[in-house]
């Protein structure tokens, strides 16, 4: 029979033209469908007598399961060529060159924060932690801070829902209780206590944003407390610390009269270089005063036979300073570009 070879030719040849499955299933009904010419072929044993039906039936059949052999045989192929093509476009080509291993450095503000520690280390003072997340009484009352201050008000500062009397730290001053209690415990059997000096460094929260404000910044307590503590001393150990930090004295300190609840008297401190780039630039850089006497109370200390003073400077501004960055908010960005220009 050889129409019967042509027609298993035919559908090689088509099947084999077919270049993806879609196009092979359409190819397929041109033989196997209902109307294919398999199927005609089929259906025309009908017109037969029995024993040539029999004979005739066998062929086709064997002719159909060829057909049905070269269809499986070419989806087959293209599935495979199908799946190297998607395996060849979604390759990593790992001959591409890696992004490096980037040393990392230091932020600025903690380059900062650490020249601060070394040069207050060096006229004994000790580094102090407080927690973050503080108590209202920590934060403001024990600070002489009233209920009624604005400073407690919730647009200006960070409280915890559903936590009453816990709030963000809206500064560094509370480590200053939380330091003399600890100082008073440590020395209650001794015949005198020692002065107490200390710097807290840390993040402090204040609902602010703008140039010079961050809803979080830091800042540096100090605080000194002791016999003979006075304005003076205050003078002497911000302006020294001043000159180190910034490795010159070409520098104008101002204390400027202010007002905390937790000091008295209060000063506000502005600092403003006398040459370089920033020469003339004011900017304000920390608050102090003399510890008010119901701060040393608080902290358990005898306010009749002890004084003190306290500063908290703002970290961020001090390192604004040294590196000429005018905008704060840069350094909690984290571009890599800002960030990597502060690298050794
Ligand atoms: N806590 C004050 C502030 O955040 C600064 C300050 C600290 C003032 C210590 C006086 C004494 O602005």
């Amino acid at each position: 029979m050889n129409n019967l070879d042509q027609l298993l030719k035919d559908a090689a040849a088509a099947f084999a033209a077919a270049t993806d499955i879609n196009a092979l299933e359409q190819v397929k009904a041109k033989f196997l469908g209902k109307s294919g010419s398999v199927t005609e072929l089929l259906k025309g044993l009908a017109k037969l007598d029995p024993e040539a039906r029999k004979e005739a039936g066998a062929l086709i059949n064997r002719c159909k399961k060829g057909v049905e052999d070269f269809l499986e045989a070419r989806r087959e192929a293209l599935r495979t060529a199908q799946l190297e093509a998607q395996l060849a476009a979604e390759a990593l080509d790992v001959t591409l060159p890696g992004r490096g291993m980037g040393t990392g450095g230091l932020h600025p503000v903690v380059r900062t924060q650490e020249r601060f520690e070394t040069l207050f280390r060096s006229i004994g003072f000790e580094v102090a932690e407080g927690p973050e997340i503080e108590e209202d009484w920590f934060n403001f009352t024990a600070l002489n801070t009233p209920d009624n201050h604005p400073a407690r008000s919730m647009h200006d500062t960070f409280y915890i829902e559903g936590a009453k009397d816990v709030l963000l730290r809206t500064h560094t001053s509370p480590v200053q209780i939380r330091a003399m209690k600890a100082h008073v415990a440590r020395y209650a059997n001794a015949e005198s206590m020692p002065e107490l000096r200390i710097i807290a460094p840390g993040r402090v929260y204040r609902v602010d944003s703008d140039a010079t404000h961050s809803p979080m910044f830091h800042q540096v307590e100090g605080l000194w407390v002791g016999e003979d503590i006075s304005f003076a001393g205050l003078k002497g150990v911000i302006v020294d610390f001043l000159q180190r930090f910034f490795e010159t004295d070409e520098m104008q300190v101002r204390f400027r009269p202010s007002f905390f609840p937790f000091t008295e008297p209060s000063a506000e401190i502005d600092f403003a270089f006398m040459s370089g780039p920033n020469k003339g630039r004011w900017l304000e850089i920390a608050g102090c005063g003399m510890v008010h006497p119901n701060v040393l109370k608080h902290g358990g200390i005898d306010a009749q036979r002890y004084t003190g003073f306290a500063f908290g400077m703002g970290l961020d501004r001090l390192t604004m300073l040294r590196y000429g960055v005018n905008d704060l908010r840069l350094f909690f960005e984290n571009d890599q570009r800002f960030l990597a220009q502060f690298q050794d």
